[in-house]
């Protein structure tokens, strides 16, 4: 199986070679992947902002605990949750559905109402939790299809949402930055990727009843 030893290959990439950047073709390929992933009943309330630009890195750096990827790696992602989740956001979805699915707006209502019901069921806290857990699917898959790549890729927590938030004029989008992750290629000397991978075992993860 390719993705066993594609997710050995791959680490959290520290340093990354700031000369190196990832090809055009490859991006178009990683962002079909983000686009491909699974989402709640399919609605993908999320944008994923990609930078490239150095200028923007530099500011976002300290807003990000210093850590050297944001401005070494060729690309910076940075996932999105919407942050006000309505019935236009169902509404859209619905009718994206419709017309690529040749269905007549009017059969999609009973299952628009369902969506909208339970949507309308959560606290704004669960909506906004809802909708950063959506984001972490989108992230998983970029990680994994870097590895298939050959491009090296880190997850990243470590960095201040208002910050970035507040940088990249998100709230006003109604937009809130929740997890990021950095792309491109290691460096040689990058200690990390000779890191044996820390796992537990399969006996302490996994129970099968
Ligand atoms: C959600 C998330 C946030 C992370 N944040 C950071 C980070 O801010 N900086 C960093 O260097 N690594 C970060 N990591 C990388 C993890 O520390 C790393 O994936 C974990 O230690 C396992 O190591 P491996 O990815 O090399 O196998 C993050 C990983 C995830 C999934």
């Amino acid at each position: 199986m390719n993705l066993i030893k594609n997710l050995k290959w791959r680490y959290a990439t520290k340093h990354f070679d700031s000369l190196k950047k990832v090809s055009q073709e490859n991006l178009n390929k990683l962002m079909e992947v983000v686009q491909l992933s699974v989402s709640s009943y399919g609605l993908q309330l999320y944008k994923v902002l990609i930078i490239e630009d150095k200028e923007l890195r530099e500011k976002l750096k300290p807003a990000s605990w210093e850590q050297s990827q944001i401005t070494d790696a060729s690309h910076l992602f940075i996932f999105c949750n919407y942050t006000n989740v309505n019935t236009k956001n169902v509404d859209e979805f619905l009718e994206l559905t419709a017309k690529t699915q040749d269905i007549h707006i009017n059969n999609l209502n009973g299952y628009g109402d369902f969506i909208k019901a339970k949507i309308d069921e959560m606290t704004k806290l669960e909506q906004n939790n809802w909708t950063v857990r959506q984001t972490y699917l989108a992230l998983g898959n970029l990680i994994n299809a870097c590895a298939e790549l050959k491009i090296d890729a880190c997850p990243m927590e470590g960095f201040d949402s208002e910050k970035y938030n507040a940088i990249l004029g998100l709230t006003e989008q109604n937009l809130n930055a929740t997890v990021i992750a950095t792309i491109g290629y290691r460096l040689e000397e990058d200690s990390a990727q000779f890191h044996l991978k820390v796992r537990k075992p399969l006996n302490k993860l996994f129970e099968v009843i």
